[in-house]
């Protein structure tokens, strides 16, 4: 399996913060927040990773990362022209994923827990992380049917559907860049990663596993310093 980042974006809810540099290179406590993203992906074995770059500090990442030698695994970086919508990374990352299958991370979220059983157990469809959260129209929501089987996920719903968020953790089999060409831009003009999901659920083939540890999207100057309080107190090396 191969991994992607996507960590370009504007961040305008960061501004002032993001004028001047990438959102993904803030510090989150005592580290750049791509590498938490990063650590996800390296601690389930996986040792090829796609950056994806917006092309404004694409050289901070290279001189960031480098050519991930240093972290026994191999990097490639891409760059996004224009913020098209998260399911553009499967089509920035046809060619990188070529017949693997892939686990998709967004640059800004942070999960505490080590969740390698789950990327790794993954085997053929999609798996998608959800959590509870408090402020669901902010995502991402799976309706669930009186079976509490996931029915459909609904963008960013204006009418309360359920808690369950989807974070921003993917795993897709090679199909996923199929389903990426196919797709027609939302009415806010990005191509959803929530549509690729719903192509799942409708063949039957979308594993939704709850996250039982803590997620951050760490978009906002709440959830920022909220995932830089937690990994304060959690830290180990301090
Ligand atoms: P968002 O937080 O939805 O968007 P953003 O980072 O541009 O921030 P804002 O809403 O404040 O303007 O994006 C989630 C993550 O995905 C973040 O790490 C940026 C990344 N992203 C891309 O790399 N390309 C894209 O086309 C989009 C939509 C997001």
């Amino acid at each position: 399996m191969k991994g992607i980042i996507l960590a370009g974006g504007k961040a305008t809810r960061l501004m002032p913060l993001t004028k001047v540099t990438s959102k993904q290179l803030l510090p989150v406590y005592n580290k750049p927040m791509v590498f938490y993203p990063l650590n996800t992906l390296l601690q389930a074995g996986i040792k090829e990773v796609l950056i994806i770059i917006a092309p404004d500090y694409a050289g901070h990442f290279l001189h960031l990362l480098g050519s991930g030698r240093e972290f026994k695994a191999r990097f490639t970086y891409e760059i996004q022209e224009k913020p098209r919508g998260l399911a553009d990374a499967f089509i920035i990352g046809k060619d990188f994923m070529d017949e693997d299958s892939v686990a998709m991370i967004l640059g800004d979220n942070i999960f505490t827990d080590d969740l390698s059983k789950e990327i790794k157990s993954f085997e053929k469809g999609g798996r998608v992380f959800v959590k509870k959260v408090s402020d669901p129209e902010r995502y991402g929501v799976v309706k669930f049917d009186q079976d509490n089987k996931a029915e459909k996920i609904v963008e960013k719903p204006k009418e309360w559907i359920s808690d369950y968020a989807v974070t921003g953790l993917y795993v897709y089999d090679k199909r996923v860049c199929q389903f990426a060409k196919e797709l027609k831009p939302s009415d806010r003009g990005e191509i959803e990663i929530t549509d690729i999901n719903n192509k799942y659920l409708e063949l039957g083939e979308l594993d939704v596993v709850p996250v039982k540890g803590e997620w951050f999207d760490t978009g906002t100057f709440d959830s920022l310093l909220a995932a830089s309080n937690y990994v304060a107190k959690h830290n180990d090396s301090k």
